[in-house]
Protein backbone atom coordinates (compact mmCIF):
# COMPACT_ATOMS: atom_id res chain seq x y z
CA UNK A 1 0.00 0.00 0.00
CA UNK A 2 1.40 3.36 -0.39
CA UNK A 3 2.20 5.61 2.62
CA UNK A 4 -1.03 8.08 2.19
CA UNK A 5 -4.40 7.56 1.27
CA UNK A 6 -5.65 10.42 -1.11
CA UNK A 7 -7.45 9.38 -3.15
CA UNK A 8 -9.60 5.40 -3.87
CA UNK A 9 -7.38 5.27 -7.09
CA UNK A 10 -4.29 5.15 -4.52
CA UNK A 11 -5.86 1.53 -4.01
CA UNK A 12 -4.86 -1.90 -6.00
CA UNK A 13 -7.55 -4.19 -6.47
CA UNK A 14 -4.93 -6.39 -3.11
CA UNK A 15 -4.71 -3.22 -1.24
CA UNK A 16 -8.37 -2.98 -1.26
CA UNK A 17 -9.22 -6.49 -0.59
CA UNK A 18 -6.68 -6.17 2.08
CA UNK A 19 -8.30 -3.29 3.93
CA UNK A 20 -11.74 -5.10 3.00
CA UNK A 21 -10.19 -8.80 5.12
CA UNK A 22 -8.50 -6.43 7.86
CA UNK A 23 -12.20 -4.63 8.35
CA UNK A 24 -13.47 -7.99 8.65
CA UNK A 25 -11.22 -8.53 11.55
CA UNK A 26 -11.55 -5.36 13.45
CA UNK A 27 -15.53 -5.98 12.94
CA UNK A 28 -15.21 -9.06 15.12
CA UNK A 29 -13.38 -6.75 17.85
CA UNK A 30 -16.51 -4.80 18.30
CA UNK A 31 -17.95 -7.68 18.85
CA UNK A 32 -16.20 -7.92 22.49
CA UNK A 33 -16.68 -6.78 25.60
CA UNK A 34 -13.94 -4.80 25.89
CA UNK A 35 -13.52 -3.34 22.04
CA UNK A 36 -9.44 -2.47 22.20
CA UNK A 37 -6.32 -3.66 20.43
CA UNK A 38 -3.09 -2.18 21.69
CA UNK A 39 -1.80 -1.81 18.36
CA UNK A 40 -1.61 1.23 18.00
CA UNK A 41 -0.13 2.50 21.34
CA UNK A 42 1.99 5.47 21.62
CA UNK A 43 1.48 6.58 18.26
CA UNK A 44 -0.42 10.31 17.60
CA UNK A 45 -3.46 10.67 15.09
CA UNK A 46 -4.44 13.90 14.51
CA UNK A 47 -7.97 14.28 13.21
CA UNK A 48 -8.04 18.00 11.72
CA UNK A 49 -11.33 18.67 10.44
CA UNK A 50 -11.83 22.44 8.37
CA UNK A 51 -15.04 21.49 7.89
CA UNK A 52 -18.55 20.18 9.68
CA UNK A 53 -18.80 16.53 10.24
CA UNK A 54 -20.39 14.29 12.38
CA UNK A 55 -20.09 10.39 11.18
CA UNK A 56 -16.65 10.92 9.82
CA UNK A 57 -14.93 12.77 12.39
CA UNK A 58 -16.38 10.61 15.38
CA UNK A 59 -15.63 7.32 13.18
CA UNK A 60 -12.37 8.44 13.09
CA UNK A 61 -12.20 8.77 16.78
CA UNK A 62 -13.20 5.63 18.03
CA UNK A 63 -11.67 3.62 15.23
CA UNK A 64 -7.52 5.13 16.37
CA UNK A 65 -8.85 4.72 20.15
CA UNK A 66 -9.88 1.36 19.69
CA UNK A 67 -6.55 0.88 18.19
CA UNK A 68 -4.76 2.17 21.62
CA UNK A 69 -3.89 5.45 19.83
CA UNK A 70 -3.30 8.99 21.30
CA UNK A 71 -5.94 11.10 19.47
CA UNK A 72 -5.90 14.95 19.09
CA UNK A 73 -9.24 16.39 17.48
CA UNK A 74 -8.52 20.02 15.72
CA UNK A 75 -11.71 21.28 14.31
CA UNK A 76 -11.16 24.91 12.82
CA UNK A 77 -13.88 26.43 13.65
CA UNK A 78 -12.32 27.64 17.54
CA UNK A 79 -8.87 27.51 16.15
CA UNK A 80 -5.93 29.79 15.20
CA UNK A 81 -7.45 29.05 11.65
CA UNK A 82 -10.37 31.65 12.25
CA UNK A 83 -7.63 34.20 13.05
CA UNK A 84 -6.30 33.42 9.40
CA UNK A 85 -3.59 30.70 10.13
CA UNK A 86 -2.42 29.03 6.98
CA UNK A 87 -2.83 25.25 6.21
CA UNK A 88 1.29 25.35 6.10
CA UNK A 89 2.04 26.64 9.60
CA UNK A 90 -1.22 24.39 10.89
CA UNK A 91 1.01 21.29 9.55
CA UNK A 92 3.80 22.86 11.15
CA UNK A 93 2.54 23.04 14.35
CA UNK A 94 1.02 19.36 14.03
CA UNK A 95 4.15 18.18 13.19
CA UNK A 96 5.91 19.93 16.01
CA UNK A 97 3.29 17.86 18.07
CA UNK A 98 4.75 14.38 16.72
CA UNK A 99 1.25 13.46 14.97
CA UNK A 100 2.24 9.87 13.10
CA UNK A 101 -0.82 10.32 11.09
CA UNK A 102 -3.54 13.02 9.84
CA UNK A 103 -6.93 12.62 8.76
CA UNK A 104 -7.99 15.77 7.08
CA UNK A 105 -11.31 16.90 5.82
CA UNK A 106 -11.40 20.15 3.85
CA UNK A 107 -13.29 22.19 1.57
CA UNK A 108 -10.86 22.44 -1.20
CA UNK A 109 -10.52 19.70 -3.48
CA UNK A 110 -6.99 19.10 -3.25
CA UNK A 111 -5.32 20.51 0.24
CA UNK A 112 -4.51 16.74 1.57
CA UNK A 113 -2.44 16.13 -1.28
CA UNK A 114 -0.97 19.01 -0.88
CA UNK A 115 -0.42 18.40 2.64
CA UNK A 116 0.94 14.82 1.68
CA UNK A 117 3.57 16.39 -1.04
CA UNK A 118 3.96 19.65 0.83
CA UNK A 119 7.06 18.28 2.64
CA UNK A 120 5.78 20.37 5.40
CA UNK A 121 5.08 17.07 7.51
CA UNK A 122 6.29 13.09 7.83
CA UNK A 123 3.18 12.31 9.05
CA UNK A 124 0.65 9.85 6.76
CA UNK A 125 -2.29 11.42 5.56
CA UNK A 126 -5.18 10.55 5.08
CA UNK A 127 -8.19 12.23 3.24
CA UNK A 128 -11.31 12.21 4.90
CA UNK A 129 -13.00 14.26 2.18
CA UNK A 130 -12.01 17.22 0.25
CA UNK A 131 -14.17 19.24 -1.41
CA UNK A 132 -15.85 17.67 -4.47
CA UNK A 133 -12.87 15.57 -4.96
CA UNK A 134 -12.72 12.16 -3.09
CA UNK A 135 -13.74 10.54 0.22
CA UNK A 136 -11.91 7.41 0.26
CA UNK A 137 -12.48 5.78 3.30
CA UNK A 138 -16.25 6.89 2.68
CA UNK A 139 -16.06 4.65 -0.24
CA UNK A 140 -13.74 1.43 1.60
CA UNK A 141 -16.89 1.10 4.62
CA UNK A 142 -19.22 1.00 1.07
CA UNK A 143 -17.56 -1.28 -0.05
CA UNK A 144 -17.60 -3.34 2.77
CA UNK A 145 -21.02 -3.16 3.27
CA UNK A 146 -21.67 -4.03 -0.33
CA UNK A 147 -19.29 -7.23 0.13
CA UNK A 148 -20.62 -8.67 3.73
CA UNK A 149 -24.41 -8.09 2.21
CA UNK A 150 -24.15 -9.23 -1.34
CA UNK A 151 -21.09 -11.86 -0.89
CA UNK A 152 -21.07 -12.56 2.57
CA UNK A 153 -19.43 -12.10 5.72
CA UNK A 154 -17.04 -15.30 5.86
CA UNK A 155 -17.44 -15.99 1.72
CA UNK A 156 -16.54 -12.36 1.13
CA UNK A 157 -13.07 -13.12 2.84
CA UNK A 158 -10.31 -12.67 -0.15
CA UNK A 159 -13.15 -11.48 -2.72
CA UNK A 160 -13.74 -8.23 -4.98
CA UNK A 161 -17.42 -7.51 -6.23
CA UNK A 162 -17.22 -8.95 -9.06
CA UNK A 163 -20.45 -8.54 -11.25
CA UNK A 164 -22.26 -6.79 -8.45
CA UNK A 165 -24.57 -3.83 -9.88
CA UNK A 166 -24.53 -0.62 -7.43
CA UNK A 167 -26.63 2.12 -8.79
CA UNK A 168 -25.65 5.68 -7.03
CA UNK A 169 -28.08 7.96 -7.54
CA UNK A 170 -28.65 12.13 -6.80
CA UNK A 171 -26.16 14.88 -6.75
CA UNK A 172 -23.37 13.11 -8.80
CA UNK A 173 -21.49 16.75 -9.50
CA UNK A 174 -20.38 17.52 -5.83
CA UNK A 175 -20.24 14.26 -4.67
CA UNK A 176 -16.27 13.16 -3.25
CA UNK A 177 -18.96 10.06 -1.94
CA UNK A 178 -19.92 9.33 -5.72
CA UNK A 179 -16.30 10.45 -7.24
CA UNK A 180 -14.34 7.39 -4.69
CA UNK A 181 -17.01 4.78 -4.68
CA UNK A 182 -16.98 5.05 -8.28
CA UNK A 183 -13.32 4.42 -8.43
CA UNK A 184 -12.81 1.98 -5.68
CA UNK A 185 -15.78 -0.33 -6.78
CA UNK A 186 -14.69 -0.26 -10.18
CA UNK A 187 -11.24 -1.66 -8.82
CA UNK A 188 -13.13 -4.06 -7.43
CA UNK A 189 -14.85 -5.68 -10.41
CA UNK A 190 -18.95 -3.77 -9.61
CA UNK A 191 -20.61 -2.15 -12.46
CA UNK A 192 -21.30 1.12 -11.68
CA UNK A 193 -24.51 3.29 -13.16
CA UNK A 194 -24.57 7.00 -11.75
CA UNK A 195 -28.44 8.49 -12.12
CA UNK A 196 -28.73 12.02 -12.14
CA UNK A 197 -30.38 14.92 -13.75
CA UNK A 198 -28.10 15.96 -16.21
CA UNK A 199 -27.32 19.26 -14.37
CA UNK A 200 -25.83 17.16 -11.64
CA UNK A 201 -23.38 15.03 -13.70
CA UNK A 202 -19.90 16.12 -13.85
CA UNK A 203 -18.19 17.27 -16.95
CA UNK A 204 -15.75 14.42 -18.44
CA UNK A 205 -17.97 11.69 -17.12
CA UNK A 206 -17.27 9.63 -19.79
CA UNK A 207 -13.55 8.89 -18.67
CA UNK A 208 -15.01 7.26 -15.90
CA UNK A 209 -15.45 3.63 -15.25
CA UNK A 210 -19.39 3.58 -15.39
CA UNK A 211 -22.32 4.27 -17.17
CA UNK A 212 -24.94 7.05 -16.77
CA UNK A 213 -28.91 6.88 -16.89
CA UNK A 214 -31.27 9.47 -16.58
CA UNK A 215 -34.36 7.07 -15.50
CA UNK A 216 -34.03 5.62 -12.01
CA UNK A 217 -37.15 3.60 -12.67
CA UNK A 218 -35.29 1.64 -16.02
CA UNK A 219 -32.25 1.02 -13.71
CA UNK A 220 -33.82 -0.11 -10.36
CA UNK A 221 -34.52 -3.65 -11.43
CA UNK A 222 -31.07 -4.38 -12.52
CA UNK A 223 -29.61 -2.82 -9.33
CA UNK A 224 -28.08 -5.24 -6.45
CA UNK A 225 -27.43 -1.87 -4.62
CA UNK A 226 -28.65 1.67 -4.77
CA UNK A 227 -26.57 4.08 -3.30
CA UNK A 228 -28.71 7.74 -2.81
CA UNK A 229 -26.73 10.66 -2.50
CA UNK A 230 -27.40 14.27 -0.27
CA UNK A 231 -28.39 17.40 -2.92
CA UNK A 232 -25.53 19.35 -1.44
CA UNK A 233 -26.91 23.03 -1.46
CA UNK A 234 -24.10 24.24 0.62
CA UNK A 235 -21.85 23.65 -2.51
CA UNK A 236 -24.32 25.06 -4.83
CA UNK A 237 -24.14 28.49 -6.53
CA UNK A 238 -26.92 27.63 -8.98
CA UNK A 239 -30.49 26.61 -9.63
CA UNK A 240 -29.44 23.07 -10.85
CA UNK A 241 -32.85 22.13 -10.91
CA UNK A 242 -36.68 23.44 -10.90
CA UNK A 243 -37.96 22.59 -7.44
CA UNK A 244 -37.48 20.12 -4.82
CA UNK A 245 -40.48 18.08 -5.22
CA UNK A 246 -39.72 18.13 -9.12
CA UNK A 247 -36.71 16.53 -7.95
CA UNK A 248 -37.81 14.26 -5.34
CA UNK A 249 -40.75 13.21 -8.00
CA UNK A 250 -37.76 12.02 -10.31
CA UNK A 251 -34.68 11.08 -8.35
CA UNK A 252 -35.64 10.49 -4.94
CA UNK A 253 -36.59 6.85 -3.59
CA UNK A 254 -39.91 6.38 -2.17
CA UNK A 255 -41.22 2.71 -1.06
CA UNK A 256 -43.23 2.72 -4.82
CA UNK A 257 -39.91 3.08 -6.26
CA UNK A 258 -38.02 0.25 -4.06
CA UNK A 259 -40.33 -2.12 -4.60
CA UNK A 260 -38.97 -2.10 -8.43
CA UNK A 261 -35.38 -3.64 -6.59
CA UNK A 262 -34.88 -7.21 -6.40
CA UNK A 263 -35.54 -8.93 -3.79
CA UNK A 264 -32.12 -8.92 -1.88
CA UNK A 265 -31.34 -5.53 -2.99
CA UNK A 266 -30.00 -3.27 -0.41
CA UNK A 267 -30.16 0.91 -0.24
CA UNK A 268 -27.35 2.75 1.32
CA UNK A 269 -27.24 6.41 2.11
CA UNK A 270 -23.60 8.30 3.37
CA UNK A 271 -25.52 10.63 5.42
CA UNK A 272 -26.39 12.95 6.79
CA UNK A 273 -30.03 11.72 4.92
CA UNK A 274 -32.60 14.92 4.22
CA UNK A 275 -35.98 12.64 4.58
CA UNK A 276 -38.08 13.69 1.44
CA UNK A 277 -35.44 14.74 -0.49
CA UNK A 278 -33.79 12.35 -1.95
CA UNK A 279 -35.02 9.61 0.00
CA UNK A 280 -38.12 8.77 2.02
CA UNK A 281 -39.13 8.05 5.63
CA UNK A 282 -40.45 4.63 4.94
CA UNK A 283 -36.94 3.97 2.40
CA UNK A 284 -34.88 5.16 5.00
CA UNK A 285 -36.74 3.17 8.12
CA UNK A 286 -37.31 0.24 6.15
CA UNK A 287 -35.37 -3.04 6.50
CA UNK A 288 -33.34 -2.62 3.53
CA UNK A 289 -31.40 0.66 4.53
CA UNK A 290 -28.01 -0.24 5.37
CA UNK A 291 -27.41 3.99 6.37
CA UNK A 292 -26.77 2.95 9.85
CA UNK A 293 -24.48 -0.36 9.62
CA UNK A 294 -22.89 1.99 7.11
CA UNK A 295 -21.95 3.64 9.98
CA UNK A 296 -20.75 0.80 12.33
CA UNK A 297 -19.09 -0.36 8.99
CA UNK A 298 -17.08 2.59 9.25
CA UNK A 299 -15.47 2.21 12.44
CA UNK A 300 -14.16 -0.95 11.38
CA UNK A 301 -13.14 0.13 7.67
CA UNK A 302 -11.37 2.80 9.22
CA UNK A 303 -9.56 0.75 11.93
CA UNK A 304 -8.16 -1.08 9.27
CA UNK A 305 -7.01 1.81 7.04
CA UNK A 306 -5.18 3.49 10.21
CA UNK A 307 -3.13 -0.03 11.68
CA UNK A 308 -2.15 -0.84 7.62
CA UNK A 309 -0.49 2.63 6.80
CA UNK A 310 0.42 2.96 10.43
CA UNK A 311 0.60 -0.86 12.29
CA UNK A 312 3.18 -2.28 9.51
CA UNK A 313 3.23 -5.63 8.45
CA UNK A 314 2.31 -7.80 11.19
CA UNK A 315 -1.16 -9.43 12.11
CA UNK A 316 -3.42 -6.97 13.67
CA UNK A 317 -4.91 -9.40 15.70
CA UNK A 318 -3.90 -13.36 15.84
CA UNK A 319 -0.76 -12.97 17.75
CA UNK A 320 -0.96 -9.38 19.48
CA UNK A 321 -2.53 -9.01 23.21
CA UNK A 322 -5.99 -7.96 23.39
CA UNK A 323 -6.41 -5.57 26.57
CA UNK A 324 -8.25 -8.27 28.56
CA UNK A 325 -4.77 -10.15 28.64
CA UNK A 326 -2.96 -7.23 29.68
C1 LIG B 1 -20.69 12.82 2.97
C2 LIG B 1 -19.58 13.83 2.88
O1 LIG B 1 -19.34 14.57 3.82
O2 LIG B 1 -18.96 13.85 1.84
N1 LIG B 1 -21.02 12.37 4.22
C3 LIG B 1 -20.20 11.56 4.95
O3 LIG B 1 -18.99 11.64 4.92
N2 LIG B 1 -20.80 10.61 5.69
C4 LIG B 1 -21.83 13.12 2.10
C5 LIG B 1 -22.67 14.35 2.36
O4 LIG B 1 -22.27 15.28 3.04
O5 LIG B 1 -23.78 14.38 1.82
Amino acid sequence: MKRHLISAADLTRDDAVLVLDTAEEMARVADRPIKKLPTLRGRTIVNLFFEDSTRTRISFEAAAKRLSADVINFSAKGSSVSKGESLKDTALTLEAMGADAVVIRHPASGAPYRLANSGWIDSTVVNAGDGTHEHPTQALLDAFTLRRRLVGRDAGMGKGLDGRRVTIVGDVLHSRVARSNVLLLHTLGAEVTLVAPPTLVPVGVESWPCEVSYDLDAVLPKSDAVMMLRVQRERMNAAFFPTEREYSRRYGLNGHRMAKMPGEAIVMHPGPMVRGMEITAEVADSDRCTAVEQVANGVSARMAVLYLLLGGSEPAISTTRTEENN
